[in-house]
């Protein structure tokens, strides 16, 4: 497969073309922002685990009936995807108080909800990707409601794959951030990546931090908790 012009440059990845129109090369890159790209750094090796981890998952999301955009792991940082029209929603799972959810509605990290719960953010960086409802989306004709339906029952099923697969590594899956997108014939895959920039996973014995959280937050041992979470899949799959 043949890297061709770089179509973009995001906060954590690049993309290219190919030879194939219907075929784009991600790679990932080391470097890591918060707050909306207020704060920078890098982490040394992310892009590897990251690339790799969700490579892993996206697999095993895709033979449990999740469609995804995974095509071929091409080296250690970059691998070719299909080409989508990104929905510009990002979807989020929570199962247990964390993040933004804790600071909107004022109430402690690690309350285990009964349910998981779902909700979208307008993917907009000028305005910092609001909270946006069903109907908002369809004012704003961001996808459709059949596409929406779709997002929903994959979302659902991805945390319930995910929660297994990290339950079997020690891990208990909080949240996680996903995105979706539009293929050539139309049909809905998942997209992006599943890493621990985009799921908060905590050890299920201490509840120690394994995620960006430990960037965000200024926690240390940040390169060591993707490692170890790496680690950890690599021994459960
Ligand atoms: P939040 O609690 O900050 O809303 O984050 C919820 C989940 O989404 C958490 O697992 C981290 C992930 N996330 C991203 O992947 N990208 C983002 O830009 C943000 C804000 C969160």
């Amino acid at each position: 497969m043949e890297k061709k012009n770089q179509l973009y440059e995001g906060k954590a990845k690049k993309v290219f073309e190919t030879d194939d129109p219907e075929v784009l090369i991600v790679s990932y890159k080391d470097d890591a922002t918060a707050f909306n790209g207020q704060k920078k750094g890098s982490i040394t090796g992310k892009g590897v685990i990251n690339n790799q981890m969700s490579n892993l998952l996206m697999r095993v999301l895709e033979t449990k009936g999740v469609p995804t955009h995974y095509v071929e792991e091409l080296n250690e940082r970059e691998t070719a995807v299909k080409r989508v029209t990104i929905l510009p929603l990002e979807v989020i799972i929570r199962n247990i108080s964390a993040g933004s959810f804790s600071k909107r509605y004022g109430v402690e990290e690690g309350i285990v909800f009964d349910a998981p719960t779902i909700e979208f953010s307008y993917k907009n960086d000028d305005l910092g990707d609001p909270l946006i409802n069903d109907d908002h989306i369809y004012a704003l004709k961001l996808c459709t409601r059949e596409e929406l339906e779709t997002v929903k029952k994959y979302a659902f099923l991805v945390n319930d794959l995910l929660k297994e697969v990290w339950g079997r590594c020690g891990i208990t899956l909080v949240d996680f951030k996903i995105e979706f997108g539009r293929v050539k014939d139309g049909s809905i895959v998942l997209a992006d990546e599943i890493s621990p920039d985009t799921c908060r996973l905590w050890d299920s014995e201490t509840g120690k931090k394994l995620d960006k959280d430990r960037f965000r937050r200024d926690l240390g041992g940040v390169e060591e908790a993707y490692q170890e979470v790496m680690g950890r899949l690599k021994q459960a799959l």
